[in-house]
């Protein structure tokens, strides 16, 4: 059975500040796509959030890109703005950067990872999503659990995933992609994806059967918009099992908080702290950085699940480092690197504060 999975999310208003979801949101979310369901467009649904971010899972029998799913997606935005409006939340709307749908909502402002593909036998998805922080940030993450045997012992040990795996990379600033076999081209891969601002992991591909092994959403709201307007908060679907990384190879590289760009004004490096849903709550510094991860089990489309894998005591001692690294980068204030550099402060509100100073600007001698 030919199944498409869509992860279709947007920060559509922030309870308190930028920091939570408003429980009344959510409920109009799903009740948008309950009835999707009953009209039978979708075949089943899941809606949560990380953070501020409202996230929508979707599976369905229409493909990837499809313009009613994407609809679907974009109108549940628009009433769930509604309920924002009414509750007066921070920046209702905010990722909504259209007046009206249009075909599809990739370069609308909400982020889009989507796959289709035969379901197995057992079909085990990972669904990662993450708060105030960018695309690209998943980069680290899909390399070690696709390329990397310290991490993931199958490549080594798993006749199906020994022949490794292709990465389809994009530029998203030249808007050009290339694609990397692992394990053979695996330090070419690495000069770029070792710049996930530019250069990001948009799929990931069994390299014998070329089948879809995970997917992430990899717009750029600063680049869509031309200004600051929040970060891109991405998701990513990862199957997982038999000829892909086991749950416990796909969860392992968050025992690394990995340092990204995000946090506070979208303006900083931070470490990317893995939490369960409920913790999905970016407060201190208005972050440090969430990532949380829902694990479904699909059976004829229907969404088996979730359970909040995350949640789990083994990321205790993550979550303790996240803590101990953001400690550290605090105290550089407003510096570099915990700052941003000036390249990347482009896309943020800064350029406006050095416009007013331009003109005190003297030659020197
Ligand atoms: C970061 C984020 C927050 C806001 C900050 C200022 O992704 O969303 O750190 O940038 O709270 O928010 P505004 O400008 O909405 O007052
Ligand atoms: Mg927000
Ligand atoms: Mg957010």
């Amino acid at each position: 059975m030919s199944i498409t999975l869509s992860v279709i999310k947007a920060d559509i208003g922030g309870y308190v500040g930028h920091s939570e979801s408003h429980p009344d949101v959510i409920a109009k979310g799903e009740e948008c796509m309950a009835k999707a369901k009953r009209d039978g467009l979708l075949v089943d649904y899941h809606v949560t959030k990380c953070g501020d971010d409202l996230q929508l899972i979707m599976t369905h029998q229409h493909g990837v890109d499809n313009e009613k799913i994407h609809k679907l997606a974009w109108d549940t935005f628009v009433d769930c703005t509604e309920v924002a409006k009414t509750l007066k939340l921070h920046g209702a709307g905010q990722d909504l950067l259209a007046d009206a749908f249009s075909g599809n909502v990739k370069g609308m402002g909400p982020g889009v990872a989507e796959m289709e593909f035969e379901e197995r036998g057992a079909e085990t998805i990972i669904i990662f999503m993450a708060d105030k922080t960018s695309s690209g940030a998943w980069n680290l993450p899909l390399y070690k659990m696709f390329a990397d045997p310290f991490n993931t012992i199958g490549l080594v040990i798993a006749s199906e995933m020994h022949t490794g795996f292709t990465f389809e990379v994009h530029d998203v600033k030249e808007h050009k992609k290339i694609t990397f076999n692992a394990p053979d081209e695996i330090y070419d891969l690495l000069v770029f994806i070792g710049a996930p601002a530019r250069y990001m992991v948009k799929a990931v591909y069994h390299r014998e059967s070329k089948e879809i092994a995970a997917v992430s959403s990899t717009q750029r709201l600063s680049l869509i918009a031309g200004r600051y307007i929040g970060k891109d908060d991405p998701v990513c679907i990862v199957r997982s099992q038999g000829k892909f990384p086991a749950v416990g190879e796909v969860l392992e590289p968050f025992t690394l908080p990995l340092l990204v760009e995000g946090w506070m004004r979208g303006s900083h490096h931070g470490p990317l702290m893995p939490v369960a849903i409920k913790d999905s709550t970016p407060t201190r510094f208005d972050g440090p950085p969430r990532v949380v991860a829902l694990g479904f089990q699909l059976s004829g489309g229907k969404l088996v699940g979730p359970r909040d894998m995350f949640a789990d005591k083994s990321f205790d001692n993550a979550r303790q480092q996240a803590n101990d690294v953001a400690d550290f980068l605090r105290r550089h204030g407003p510096f570099e690197p915990h700052r941003l550099p000036l390249e990347e402060m482009e896309y943020t509100t800064m350029p406006q504060v050095m416009k007013k100073l331009e003109g005190r600007f003297t030659n020197l001698d």
